[in-house]
């Protein structure tokens, strides 16, 4: 054999027991490199379909467990007690559409659950009033597990019947639910809207700080400046850069007047919560030492 067929025969095996590799490479790794084909599911989409059908299942024991008493075994809803749940028009955006939701299903699942209907939309339909479950509005569960049941709802939205969507056509609507309806309490009338409710868990909250703790205002100035100024402004104005786009717009944390109606406890709660709905980050993950920085900072602007 000459030499070149030699080279030839060479690199031809060199090619065969290459190829098997390639083809072993190509389907692990093509997947996670989104190289497969679209029919197919890259492990990332593979692993995000199953811990959304985990939080779907975490959601439907939540729903037995809670919900059924008053909406049914299937969300099929109990005449007299609560409305149906799995309904087409609560999914495909008729129903929002009609009580005026600014949001899409999403959020107005998220909203529903989370603050209950302190004040029945329908005393003369149902008998029932629907609990507030978050425990950000002193419900029994944590946020996630709104969550889950958001997105255990969220599954019905395909195969969801036509029911004749309460209530019975010609009588009104509902009013949506933002947020939970505050009992009024003379202690709190004063208040701005969102202190009025303040969880149990944030209420009475103290700052470890004094308002003129200079290290604190220090830190309190470079963590201001490098997560809130954008929207309410370097000198707390409410005109930072971005709050054109803002509706509402943040409020002026020089006014004196307005920064009363908003306590220490409150406003800890509003820097880490925000509002559901609001265009307001929630700031928990600052973690408290931080975000109470934060507040001695804001609060001076309007000493
Ligand atoms: C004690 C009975 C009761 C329980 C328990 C209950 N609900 Fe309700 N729910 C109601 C009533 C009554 C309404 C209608 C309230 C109104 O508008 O006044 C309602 C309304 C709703 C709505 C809004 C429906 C619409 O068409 O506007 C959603 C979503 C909802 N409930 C979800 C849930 C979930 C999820 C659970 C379990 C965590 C739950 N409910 C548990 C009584 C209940
Ligand atoms: C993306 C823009 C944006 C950023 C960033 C932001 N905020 Fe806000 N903030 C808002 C808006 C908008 C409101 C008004 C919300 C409403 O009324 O729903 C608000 C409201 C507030 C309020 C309640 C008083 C009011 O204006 O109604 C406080 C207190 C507050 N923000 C503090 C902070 C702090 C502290 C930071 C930084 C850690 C921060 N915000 C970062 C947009 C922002």
């Amino acid at each position: 054999m000459s030499t070149q067929i030699k080279i030839l025969v060479g690199l031809l095996f060199t090619f065969l027991t290459c190829l098997p590799i390639a083809v072993v490479t190509y389907n692990d790794l093509g997947r996670d490199l989104g190289m497969v084909g679209s029919t197919q599911k890259s492990v990332i989409e593979q692993r995000a379909d199953a811990l959304s059908g985990r939080q779907i299942e975490v959601g439907a024991d939540l729903f037995s467990q809670f919900c059924i008493v008053c909406h049914g075994k299937k969300g099929e809803g109990i005449s007299g007690v609560a409305p149906a749940l799995n309904r087409k028009d609560l999914y495909d955006g008729r129903y929002l559409k009609q009580i005026a939701w600014g949001g899409n299903a999403q959020t107005f699942l998220k909203d529903t659950v989370s603050g209950g209907r302190p004040v029945q939309s329908r005393p003369d339909l149902y008998a029932a009033k629907m609990p507030t479950w978050s425990n950000q509005f002193g419900g029994p569960m944590r946020p996630d597990q709104v969550d889950s049941l958001v997105s255990f709802l969220l599954n019905w939205k395909d195969q969801a019947p036509e029911i004749n969507a309460w209530p019975p056509a010609g009588t009104p609507r509902p009013t949506p639910t933002l947020g939970p309806t505050p009992t009024p309490n003379p202690a709190t009338a004063n208040l701005h809207p969102y202190c009025q409710n303040v969880p149990a868990s944030f209420q009475g909250k103290t700052a470890p700080y004094k308002p003129d703790d200079k290290a604190a205002l220090a830190a309190g100035k470079t963590a201001f400046e490098s997560y809130c100024a954008a929207c309410h402004g370097l000198g707390g104005r409410g005109d930072g850069v971005a709050a054109s786009a803002l509706n509402p717009k943040p409020a002026n944390f020089t006014d004196k007047e307005f920064m009363q109606k908003i306590p220490l406890d409150c406003h800890f709660y509003l820097v880490s919560e925000s509002q559901p709905g609001s265009q307001m980050p929630p700031w928990k993950a600052l973690g408290e030492d931080t975000i109470w920085k934060v507040l001695i900072y804001e609060r001076n602007f309007s000493q």
